[in-house]
């Protein structure tokens, strides 16, 4: 089992990563929520992994897909622990991918004003990303997890051996968030070292778990460092925005989004001159070889797309990218709406055909 810590200080806490990881959340409970009397699991009816946190349990489902992450679900399961008799001193446990790790994590923190949790991670997706760092919440119509805390699990179990039986397409989107750690680094001062991509997969997810544990670290609320972990993201989310418009007749999953804005924001960078077309073939080959596309789908709309990132979270005032340079991946503000015009142009050109 590889162990990665989350050092936050009194908020500190374990990922454990490995095959029957899931094994170990009695021990888990145990040593991180000691006065724990009772347990509730938040699941999905078709996720199929059960555990044994070592206490009397109730189980409560939350429904398939992002549509449930919504305040009236959060609402239910706080309920659904209320009944329980779930106190303070007890323990939420949620099995899933992100929709339940944000949902149960989200719930957790407004039960009693903030009820210890555990996630067992059962998604690609979830281990490398949605499980850890404490990142809770739900959509509105106004937008994505534009509600939610920063609340951090006592502990995360990422059990590989899970991961056998994902579908296809969900596997996809974990490769994607997957592509996105092989341009960052470990450490402020260390480079990527490119390695990512050669490792068993117990240890792609140890070293994604192990970047993004770093980043946390060093700023637990997103004040400038943590916006690194959505490299790629801009484009993604407003791909994502898009494929939910009226109408729009195609849809893409969060990572297989991720890997078509590593690509973009590559461009974009060479655009800017921060990066030569060496640079911008590496980012081609990395997302390529995590068999994913980097072509923007034939029906997204780039006057759309532009204005789905200029409403981005990062953006404030402005376009606002995370982008590679000659200092690595950065958080660059002030990009100018020409440039990203330009190279959404550029890219419906030149990668039109790569989507089979
Ligand atoms: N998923 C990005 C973050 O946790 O900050």
């Amino acid at each position: 089992m590889t162990i990665v810590p989350v050092e936050l200080g009194e908020r500190r806490y374990e990922v454990s990563i490995g095959e029957g990881a899931r094994h170990l959340l009695a021990g888990a409970v145990a040593s991180t929520v000691p006065g724990a009397r009772r347990a509730v699991v938040v699941t999905q009816p078709g996720i199929g992994v059960t555990v044994d946190p070592g206490l009397p349990l109730e189980r409560l489902t939350v429904p398939d897909g992002e549509d449930a992450k919504s305040l009236s679900v959060v609402e239910s399961l706080c309920r659904g622990f209320s009944r329980a008799g779930l106190s303070r001193s007890d323990v939420v446990i949620a099995v899933g991918g992100g929709v339940v790790t944000d949902l149960a994590g989200f719930a957790a923190a407004s039960f009693h004003r903030g009820t210890p949790y555990i996630n067992v991670a059962t998604t690609l997706l979830g281990q490398v990303d949605a499980a850890i760092g404490g990142k809770t919440g739900v959509n509105i119509p106004e937008g994505k997890n534009l509600v939610g805390a920063f609340w951090q699990p006592k502990a995360v179990l990422c059990d590989t051996e899970v991961l056998a039986t994902l579908p296809p397409r969900e596997w996809a989107s974990g490769c994607g968030e997957m592509a996105k750690y092989a341009f960052l680094s470990s450490g402020p001062n260390q480079a990527p070292d490119g390695s990512l991509l050669e490792l068993p997969l117990v240890d792609q997810v140890a070293r994604c778990v192990a970047i993004k544990a770093e980043v946390v670290a060093s700023d637990e609320r997103e004040g400038d460092r943590r916006m690194l972990l959505n490299y790629g993201h801009t484009l993604a989310h407003a791909l994502e925005a898009s494929a939910l418009e009226p109408g729009a007749g195609w849809d893409l999953r969060h990572g297989e989004a991720v890997a078509v804005g590593l690509v973009f924001a590559a461009k974009l960078a060479r655009q800017l001159g921060r990066i030569d077309e060496e640079r911008v073939e590496l980012h081609r080959r990395v997302v390529g070889s995590f068999d994913l596309s980097p072509a923007l789908p034939p029906g997204a709309d780039p006057e759309r797309l532009i204005s789905f990132m200029a409403r981005d979270k990062k953006a404030h005032q402005d376009l606002t990218f995370v982008l590679d340079g000659p200092a690595g991946v950065e958080v660059v503000h002030g990009i100018d709406a020409a440039d990203v015009v330009a190279t959404l142009a550029e890219m419906k050109e030149s990668e039109a055909g790569s989507r089979s």
